[in-house]
């Protein structure tokens, strides 16, 4: 036979063979659920940007953790849109906050559930930013007060476990505030609490929808003095580094798309878990080109997950997890 059959193809003519050569598969317990909640009763605000998500109020918020723990999703994490918002972000900290709040309420209703809750307060404050803003901003440079910053993420931290939130994940970028916010913990007795530390967070235009849904984007200036430039990759195991030695549990690369190569480094480099947040711009982008017809939406989604977990990731944080599950359960 002049072409005979590559060994590879023989391998590939059944899905039973095909399945037994698979080296990379997603599991329900790999994902976690971002959910947005806010004050009120009953509500069901949907997030235009993120189809199929909303801003739930705390009620409707433990129905749908509920059904997304039924569906086998084990995990979820926090956003909150406060009441109202102040140059220091005070909602953030407030014991009577809507994170601290939704949190009491879902350990008291649905205890199984691992709730994290994001540490931040660019939801929080007025101008958007995810840290005190230092003298007065110019619209081309924004300098944040990250010492002053600090106290205010690690009041935020110690309110969430408070509440009883199961792991805290700062994500503001801001310089020690993992070594900051643990050792607050400590003092305030939660050592057994983790962290999971957005280390190489990338400033990006692949944030635009969640920011809509917070209603967070800054009012003047950029995030970029302090997220981090898309072209670097050396800078990324940098800030991994710094985080692992100030004691964070769990690393985070995000996004995940654009940066599949930061996933594979961080995972070949560090013996520590990596978790990658395929953001809310990777989700709309799947989301818009389905519904224009452009691709078969839900094949594109299990090809981003695989792809994601393929390049290293042990934990995806994903606006796809309740779709994703339903599919693996079939
Ligand atoms: C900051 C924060 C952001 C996201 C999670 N935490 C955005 C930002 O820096 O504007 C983005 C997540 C997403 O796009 O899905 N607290």
């Amino acid at each position: 036979m002049k072409y005979p059959l590559y060994r590879a193809q023989r391998l590939r003519y059944r899905d039973s063979l095909r399945s037994l050569m698979r080296e990379t598969s997603v599991s329900r317990t790999d994902l976690i659920m971002p959910f947005f909640v806010r004050g009120g009763k009953n509500v069901k605000k949907p997030i235009v940007s993120l189809p199929g998500n909303f801003q739930f109020s705390i009620d409707i918020l433990i129905k749908e953790i509920k059904e997304a723990a039924r569906m086998g999703i084990s995990a979820v994490l926090l956003f909150g849109i406060p009441k109202s918002k102040d140059e220091l972000g005070r909602e953030a900290y407030a014991s009577d906050g809507i994170i601290q709040r939704a949190v009491q309420e879902i350990k008291t209703r649905v205890p199984e559930v691992l709730v994290i809750t994001d540490v931040c307060l660019c939801e929080y404050t007025s101008h958007g930013h995810c840290g005190v803003i230092r003298g007065r901003p110019s619209r081309s440079r924004v300098e944040i007060d990250n010492d002053a910053t600090l106290e205010l993420l690690a009041k935020t931290a110690v309110s969430h476990a408070c509440a009883g939130a199961d792991m805290v994940a700062p994500s503001a970028m801001m310089d020690g505030q993992v070594g900051f916010i643990r050792r607050t913990l400590d003092e305030n007795g939660f050592s057994t609490l983790p962290i999971m530390a957005y280390s190489a967070k990338y400033a990006s235009a692949f944030y635009g929808p969640f920011r809509d849904a917070l209603e967070s984007s800054p009012s003047f200036g950029t995030r970029d003095s302090y997220q981090m430039d898309s072209s670097n990759a050396r800078e990324a195991l940098r800030e991994v580094r710094l985080d692992i030695e100030e004691g964070a549990d769990i690393v985070m690369v995000k996004p995940a798309l654009a940066y599949l190569d930061i996933i594979r480094i961080v995972k070949d480099t560090y013996d520590i878990p990596v978790a990658a947040y395929n953001v809310s711009g990777e989700f709309a982008m799947v989301k818009a080109a389905g519904k224009l017809g452009w691709l078969d939406e839900k094949k594109a989604m299990v090809e981003i997950i695989t792809g994601i977990k393929r390049a290293g990731a042990d934990i995806i944080i994903t606006y796809h997890a309740k779709e994703l599950a339903a599919l693996l359960s079939k």
